[in-house]
């Protein structure tokens, strides 16, 4: 959720700041702006795409070695010029950009104006341009006029600053929103996250919520916020540049799904032991013996990961004999959680970083509930602060909507519970059962995604549909529910995912001939359940496109459309069910002429509440 990249060194800062920002467009994209600094302060912004911003800033590239640019999702304000980042202060000598929101910006805003102090933009980030002016006007520095600022903001931020009075420095601080910083030869670097800078070093310093830092021509300097000096471990990223970029496809999301096969060997890679049924998680090791005590898991998760978490519920109580609930993470600590030491509260989050689910942690931690997570982004925050945890190892995921992190999701469910199952009471021949048909699992995804013709075909079909369901039932229910989410957020289609059972108790009055339902029906323990809602949509002049086992050549006779699937295990279909319903999404959105991979509105990485 918004951009932020920064850079100080022997270089021209501005190419480097740009293709930063074209890195972080996927976390929010409706205006941006870069400064640059030297004994002036150059500050240009943009509404739109970035392209709109290289527009403005023309050929010529001036010769300044530092500098801070944002890409924006708006929180306060609309995507306007004016409220794009950097905002200076009055004196327009300082500028700041940021992600996150400032909680009491408003009463901040009307002291200072009370002050003599002129706004001109609409945002909550203004505020900190003109604390900081104040405190520098008082005779502090830029690193200490920033910590003067932020004691009196309430809320969330990963800021960059820097001042034309001191050019030589960034100043960076982080509270609730992610900031990284990275180390080159002679040169620093700060993003928000480190997709932006993986192209200059692979060396990076996560800061911490409460830290600091300076970044100078001499190195850089990590502290608290009341200026102790932090020592702070680097980390070295394990993806690369080109991790990072489209590959030669025309959507990161296309690219990402095609991946999947890949992702999915990744995350069982060294964790799947067949020979003794059971799996490896080495980030569960320390915490084995207390999960051995634990009578109950709440999943905390949003969005797409709230429904791998659904997957996840089926498959642990099947085999785990857990009991699972499974809580959307913005709701969680408005309930009253009932937790107790016996209980697991475990993240599901890609980025680890979105607010909801961080908050959803630290309850739970406070508590006294063992905290687990299952997470993509190494280091990220819910990483570094639950328990204990497995980490998917999809890669950087781009595309908005989420694909190979879904599936990986799923994948690490099942690691799950053959892990959490063989602690228990799961048979080894069960063990090996599963962890047989897990080593299956990338080459059959494979095969879907070889089909991906006939899908984008029948996509096309119903690409001018303005509504759409999605049923299923057990462990393919959290797949409709994802199916429709998917459709909805690139092809801003109005779609809806309903448990199979649940049409007849409302929805179905929605149907007639041009409302098509997409169903997932694979040949499974509820397939003549399904089967039987089939033809009760069927009865109503409603269109069908079936997801079905291969070979069940009856579906051609009850559906409009029929996608083919593999066989598998029950507990294992949701994996192979998700993919064609990512595809037949992909395909409408790109069909109707929609960037799949920015769609409106969205941000990648949801770090507001
Ligand atoms: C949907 C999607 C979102 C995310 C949700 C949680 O395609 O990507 O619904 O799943 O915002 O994000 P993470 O997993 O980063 O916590």
């Amino acid at each position: 959720m918004c951009g932020i990249v920064g850079y100080i060194g022997t270089r021209k800062a501005q190419p480097i700041l740009l293709d930063g920002l074209h890195r972080l467009e996927y976390r929010g994209y409706d205006s941006s702006g870069v400064a640059l600094v030297d004994a002036t302060l150059a500050v240009t912004h943009a509404s739109g795409r970035i392209s709109e911003l290289e527009t403005k800033l023309g050929g010529t590239v001036p010769a300044s070695t530092c500098g801070i640019a944002h890409t924006r999702w708006a929180t306060h304000g609309p995507p306007t010029e004016a409220n794009a980042h950097p905002h200076r202060d009055c004196t327009g000598r300082i500028a700041v950009v940021h992600n996150g929101i400032i909680e009491n910006y408003a009463e901040l805003r009307t002291e200072l104006e009370a002050r003599g102090h002129t706004f001109t933009s609409e945002t909550d980030t203004e505020t900190l341009a003109h604390l900081i002016e104040e405190a520098m006007k008082a005779g502090k520095g830029l690193t200490s006029a920033v910590q003067t600022a932020l004691r009196r903001v309430r809320g969330t931020y990963g800021i960059a600053v820097v001042s034309a009075d001191q050019p030589d420095k960034i100043v960076i601080a982080r509270l609730g929103s992610p900031i990284v910083l990275g180390i080159g030869d002679d040169e620093l670097f700060v993003a928000s996250d480190a997709s932006a800078i993986i192209g200059h070093t692979r060396d990076v310093i996560y800061l911490d919520d409460g830290e600091m830092a300076v970044l100078g021509r001499e190195g850089h300097r990590v502290m608290s916020h009341d200026a102790k000096v932090v020592t702070k471990e680097t980390t070295e990223l394990d993806w690369s540049d080109e991790d990072a970029q489209k590959g030669g496809h025309p959507h990161f999301m296309l690219k990402e799904m095609l991946e999947q096969p890949e992702v999915i060997r990744n995350s069982m890679r060294g964790r799947l032991n067949v020979e003794e049924g059971t799996a490896v998680l080495g980030g569960l090791r320390d915490v084995a013996g207390r999960l051995r005590d634990i009578d109950r898991l709440v999943v905390v998760a949003c969005g797409s990961a709230y429904y791998a978490g659904l997957v996840g519920e089926y498959m642990l109580e099947e085999y785990a004999g857990i009991p699972v609930e499974v809580e959307l993470a913005s709701e969680f600590r408005y309930r009253k959680p009932l937790l107790t030491k016996r209980t697991a509260v475990l993240a599901v989050s890609q980025s680890g970083e979105t607010a909801d689910t961080l908050a959803a942690v630290r309850e739970a931690k406070m508590k006294g509930a063992l905290t687990l997570g299952i997470v993509n982004a190494v280091g990220s925050t819910i990483a570094r602060e639950t328990d204990a945890g497995v980490y998917n190892h999809a890669g950087p995921e781009i595309g908005v909507a989420s694909t190979k992190a879904f599936l990986s999701q799923c994948t690490v469910f099942a690691l799950l519970s053959v892990f959490l199952g063989r602690q228990r009471q799961m048979s080894l021949s069960m063990g090996k059962r599963i962890a047989e048909e897990m080593r299956r699992l990338p080459d059959l995804v494979a095969g879907i995604l070889e089909g991906r013709d006939a899908i984008r075909a029948i996509a096309e079909r119903y690409a001018a549909t303005t509504d759409a369901f999605f049923l299923g039932r057990k462990y393919c229910a959290p797949i409709a529910f994802e199916g429709a989410l998917k459709l909805k957020e690139i092809s801003y289609i109005h779609a809806e995912g309903y448990a199979a059972g649940e049409m007849k108790h409302g929805p179905i009055a929605l149907i007639d001939a041009t409302f098509p339902t997409v169903v997932l029906c694979p040949k499974d323990s509820v397939y003549e359940k399904t089967r039987s809602n089939i033809e009760e949509i069927r009865a109503r002049g409603g269109k069908i496109v079936a997801v079905t086992t291969e070979g069940n050549e009856e579906a051609q006779r009850f559906s409009d459309d029929v996608i083919y699937i593999p066989k598998t295990l029950e507990m294992l279909t949701p994996i192979l069910a998700a993919v064609p319903l990512q595809l037949f999404a992909y395909y409408v959105s790109t069909s109707k002429g929609i960037d799949p991979d920015k769609p409106r509105n969205l941000a990648k990485s949801v770090t507001v509440e």
